[in-house]
């Protein structure tokens, strides 16, 4: 009987060592509401969530693994998780922060929870790309609406780094290649419709707790933030989106130099690198594997017209709910029409500058023809 205790203890021991090995982190990603008439409800049975592939890849090419997050759940839920995982990745989309159970509901509850972990002494990183950096702003600025209308859809930029970023966390260890790369050709990928100022942020003195670490111009010209962190918590946010130029091909507008493939490379690994300082883990091995994203298959949705090229797609029954969250008629920002919400065909049109005119149902076809031919 002890016998039988003693390597049990060490069989549960070998396993808690295995998952709270650092080396190896997990990373939530929120997932977003979709669209009740939009392409994925054409397409897919009670498909009520999502989370775009991109940023899936982006986090297991830097050596995480991925967690997916549900909207609509209850505080207790969140409690749950953010004791588990070792960061949150709040993506970029397209919906508003009041609809109830959706994005801002499930990204307040994380926020505050992040707080109140890093205040305890645990290390919990949040990063916020696009929307989602927008959402870490909201919420810790109490919900006050900062941003401003921004023609930011389609551009790529360089990054127009602040005199001193280099004291900057996010930077302090970046190399002086990858500051060349990034200064001298348009490696970042701009798709917003809204954006803050450093005048927005002196207002309610977000400029206190947040530092701004480099500025952008819009189509117009308008100077935007583009990259901050927070001064007290492990908080990221930029306004582009590092994990197109690595994962998504469905516009033209999207850089993929070798250039902007390092400069997205950079992000994703000091991401990584944050949450390697948190020691949390899931109770067992058997409890971790049962919730990774691997137990999801990706959807192939940009040939059905997405601007995302891969979607993993959720039911609420996977997502553990009863009810169906509140579902915008279309959405708020950021890399907008991804769930086609906003095209009526699958038809998807260049944000900017590009001469891309994809027809996905075509080009479906014309790959159809060629699988023929060739068998
Ligand atoms: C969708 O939900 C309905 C109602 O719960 C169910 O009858 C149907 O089988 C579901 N379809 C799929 C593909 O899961
Ligand atoms: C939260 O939801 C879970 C099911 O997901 C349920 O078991 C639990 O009772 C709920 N807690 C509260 C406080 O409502
Ligand atoms: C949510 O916010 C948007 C944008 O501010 C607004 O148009 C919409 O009416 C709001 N919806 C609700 C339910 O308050
Ligand atoms: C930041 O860059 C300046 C100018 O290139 C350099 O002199 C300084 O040592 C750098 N500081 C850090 C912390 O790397
Ligand atoms: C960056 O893009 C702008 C247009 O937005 C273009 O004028 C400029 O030449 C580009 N720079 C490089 C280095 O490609
Ligand atoms: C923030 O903005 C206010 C108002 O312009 C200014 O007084 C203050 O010095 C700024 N703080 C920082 C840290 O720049
Ligand atoms: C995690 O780190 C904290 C603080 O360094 C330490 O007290 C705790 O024992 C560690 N937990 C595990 C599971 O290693
Ligand atoms: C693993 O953890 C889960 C959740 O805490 C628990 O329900 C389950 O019984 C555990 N399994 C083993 C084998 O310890």
């Amino acid at each position: 009987m002890q016998k039988i205790s003693i390597s049990l203890l060490i069989l549960i021991g070998s396993l808690l060592s295995a998952s709270a090995d650092i080396s190896s982190p997990v990373i939530g990603v929120l997932t977003q509401e979709v669209y009740l008439d939009g392409l994925i409800s054409r397409h897919f049975e009670n498909k009520t969530s999502y989370i775009a592939a991109s940023y899936v890849k982006y986090l297991e090419g830097a050596g995480a693994r991925v967690l997916p997050i549900w909207i609509g759940r209850n505080r207790s839920y969140y409690e749950d998780v953010m004791h588990k995982i070792n960061g949150v990745l709040l993506p970029g989309g397209a919906t508003w922060f009041n609809e109830t159970n959706g994005y801002g509901d499930a990204g307040e509850h994380l926020i505050q929870l992040a707080v109140e972990l890093n205040d305890q002494g645990t290390y919990m990183p949040v990063w916020g790309t696009c929307l989602g950096m927008e959402l870490l702003v909201f919420k810790l600025a109490k919900g006050k609406e900062h941003r401003i209308d921004c023609a930011g859809k389609g551009i790529a930029l360089p990054v127009e780094f602040k005199e001193d970023y280099n004291t900057s966390r996010l930077f302090t260890s970046i190399s002086d290649d990858v500051v060349a790369a990034m200064v001298k050709e348009n490696v970042t990928y701009h798709w917003h419709q809204f954006c803050y100022t450093e005048k927005d942020f002196e207002e309610d003195l977000l400029n206190e707790t947040w530092r701004v670490i480099s500025l952008n111009h819009d189509w117009n010209g308008i100077e935007f933030i583009s990259t901050i962190e927070h001064v007290k918590y492990p908080f990221y946010g930029v306004q582009f989106h590092p994990e197109k130029p690595l994962y998504e091909f469905t516009k033209t507008s999207i850089p993929h130099t070798a250039a902007s493939i390092v400069a997205g490379q950079y992000f994703s690994d000091f991401l990584v690198s944050e949450a390697r300082k948190s020691n949390q883990s899931f109770t067992n091995a058997t409890e971790q594997a049962l919730r990774l994203i691997y137990n999801y298959k990706p959807e192939y949705t940009s040939i059905l017209g997405s601007t995302y090229t891969q979607q993993y797609l959720f039911t609420k029954k996977e997502m553990g709910l009863e009810e169906i969250p509140d579902i915008p008629d279309e959405g708020g920002d950021g890399d907008g029409d991804g769930n086609g919400g906003l095209y009526p065909y699958p038809i998807i049109v260049d944000g900017g500058g590009g001469s891309s005119t994809i027809l996905p149902l075509f080009s479906g076809f014309l790959l159809t023809l060629v699988i023929i031919s060739i068998n």
